[in-house]
């Protein structure tokens, strides 16, 4: 196979903290699991925003409806829910929420 395989890099701000192999159809909070990363959650549902991070690259499977944690600000400053959002392909992620 010479495609290579997706990854999720975690940073805090520019510092690298983990890196983990996509999962399909798992949640990016999977793979900060599987990379050691610890993401604080509550809810688990997308409802709470406490597991909120940044995207910095790569693209994320959004529902059209967003769930109550997140709105469309978050989205356009690249906040995503690490709970219960899924990676389309390598993306990194910054633990850092995004600045409102
Ligand atoms: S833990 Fe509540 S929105 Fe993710």
């Amino acid at each position: 196979m010479s495609e290579e395989t997706p990854v999720i890099r975690f940073f805090r701000g520019s510092k690298p903290i983990g890196v983990a192999a996509v999962v399909a159809d798992a949640p990016i909070l999977e793979m900060a699991e599987i990379a050691g990363v610890t993401i604080p959650t509550n809810c688990t549902s997308g409802n709470c925003g406490t597991c909120l991070v940044t995207l910095r690259e790569g693209k994320v499977e959004l529902p059209e409806d967003l769930p109550p944690g997140l709105d469309e600000e978050l989205v356009q400053l690249g906040g995503t829910l690490t709970c219960c959002i899924k990676p389309i392909g390598s993306c990194d992620i910054d633990l850092i929420p995004p600045a409102w």
